[in-house]
């Protein structure tokens, strides 16, 4: 790393994407310092905001610090830093079931009885995720717990790549969240929005969802103009 000079440009850390050494301010995220160096297109992007899991890389330090998988639009670049990027292929989910339960889980993913307990899905998660205790809560039917593991997965499909035993956790765990969704009582749900809603409410809903196109369209450049709706 050059050091701070007496200047006050920022200090530059030197990385290699794919194999190629690039000059990084320290501080910015790998994909900030691709944009710089005009080598967008190295790693794909989606929200660059933590969100999507398009930008799954792997990291290696040739002086030993430990590497691991990351986010290329978070992780910010260290002296030394070796990337690669990872794209995970995107897998089918199948689809949700009502009221879920260990079985109806088996049924769907014999995979779940594979796990060996080596943790790599919970290393390689960007988010935090206990991936593997979640994989063990859904052998033993604790879906409503597995639900909440699984709340902050963007889908970054890591936690399926590194596990060599191919149990597909976040497909799991998306799978159990749906089903549990499926199954709400949505005529309860119907209830309380109707007790709570005003007139006005009822009506703006009646005329969204009943209205021709062209009036949604003179209302909307109506309320865009006045503010208020017609
Ligand atoms: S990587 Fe696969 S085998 Fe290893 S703990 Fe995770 S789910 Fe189990
Ligand atoms: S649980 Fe898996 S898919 Fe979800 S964020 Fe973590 S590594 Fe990515
Ligand atoms: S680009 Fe969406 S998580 Fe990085």
């Amino acid at each position: 790393m050059k050091p701070d000079s007496e200047s006050m440009e920022p200090k530059t850390v030197e990385i290699t994407v794919a194999g190629k050494a690039i000059q990084a301010r320290e501080g910015e995220t790998i994909i900030h310092a691709l944009w710089q160096a005009g080598r967008g297109h190295d790693i794909q992007t989606g929200c660059v905001g933590g969100v999507c899991g398009a930008c799954t890389v792997t990291l290696r330090f040739k002086d030993g610090r430990r590497g691991g998988t990351d986010l290329a639009c978070l992780r910010p670049v260290e002296e030394g830093m070796e990337v690669f990027p990872f794209p995970v292929d995107a897998l089918a989910s199948p689809p949700p079931v009502s009221d879920p339960d260990e079985d109806k889980l088996r049924a769907e993913f014999p995979t779940v009885d594979r796990c060996t307990k080596c943790d790599n899905c919970t290393i390689a998660c960007p988010m935090g995720i206990p991936v593997m205790d979640s994989v063990l809560r859904m052998q033993k039917g604790q879906l409503e717990a597995v639900a909440e593991d699984f709340t902050t997965c963007i889908h970054c499909g890591l936690c399926r790549a590194v596990c060599e035993d191919k149990v597909l956790p976040h497909t799991m765990g998306i799978w159990v969240r749906r089903s549990l969704g499926l199954s709400v009582d949505h005529p309860a749900l119907d209830q309380t929005r109707e007790a709570t809603m005003s007139d006005q409410e009822e009506q703006e809903w009646e005329h969204l969802l009943n209205c021709d196109d062209q009036e949604r369209l003179q209302r909307a450049k109506a309320f865009r103009k006045e503010g208020i709706i017609a």
